[in-house]
């Protein structure tokens, strides 16, 4: 499986946001990454659909969603509607996940269960027949600019190992940089989400490719 990278907008200057992404995607960004947050779930707010909608006209990348809300459903069609690609849900956040999944698809997206740094891998694991990918959370979530938590590492190597030999999409989010970007792809990570790394950088394309390239490395060793 190729590795794909997908800059998170929550770093990226967002009353520019049309030329941020449209610089990332130039600098050959796989998929554009919306941290959707409702001052609930998470402790921080910051955008919901109609940014969304706005955004989807500015580019041909895929956008991938990341609910961090504690009530997801009510925006699966507005975001589906909006243009998003594929959508990961909480797995705290849903009592009732194969529905909210199954939700996901039937709206014609993939369909993602994300999962925080303190909540047993078996709550994914358990749901893979729904689910077209998996996001780890490598920080706790709600902001950019965290570090990394070192045990995310092994933590995915451990559900690469579960999912057996299965051509099976893990993403990692939160404080992923150039140089956690090669060990988190040989433990099994196929999408990297990385703001700070990224957005932060004063060459975006200097980034992004050196973190592909470290990426690389990974997929070798
Ligand atoms: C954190 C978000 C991340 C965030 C990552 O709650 O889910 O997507 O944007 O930012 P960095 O790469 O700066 O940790
Ligand atoms: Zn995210």
């Amino acid at each position: 499986m190729s590795i794909r990278i997908a800059p998170s907008i929550l770093s990226c200057d967002l009353a520019e946001l049309a030329s941020e992404v449209h610089e990332v995607e130039r600098a050959g960004a796989d998929l554009i990454h919306l941290d959707i947050m409702d001052g609930h779930f998470v402790p921080n707010l910051t955008f919901g659909p109609p940014l969304v909608r706005c955004l989807a006209r500015h580019t041909s990348l895929p956008l991938d969603a990341h609910l961090m809300v504690s009530d997801p459903t009510p925006l699966i069609g507005p975001l589906a509607a909006a243009g998003v690609a594929r959508i990961a849900v909480h797995v705290e956040t849903c009592p009732h996940i194969q529905r909210t999944l199954t939700v996901i698809r039937d709206q014609g997206m993939l369909a993602g269960a994300a999962i925080n740094p303190g909540t047993p891998l078996a709550f994914v694991t358990e749901i893979t027949a729904w689910l077209d990918f998996i996001l780890v959370m490598s920080v706790n979530p709600g902001f950019g600019g965290q570090e990394f938590i070192v045990e995310s590492t092994d933590r995915i190597w451990h559900l690469r190992e579960s999912l057996g030999g299965r051509d099976f999409d893990i993403s990692v989010d939160g404080g992923v940089s150039t140089e956690t970007a090669q060990d988190l792809v040989s433990a099994g990570a196929t999408t990297l989400i990385a703001g700070t790394a990224i957005f932060g950088a004063e060459n975006r394309r200097a980034a992004l490719e050196s973190m592909r390239a470290a990426a690389t490395g990974g997929q070798a060793s």
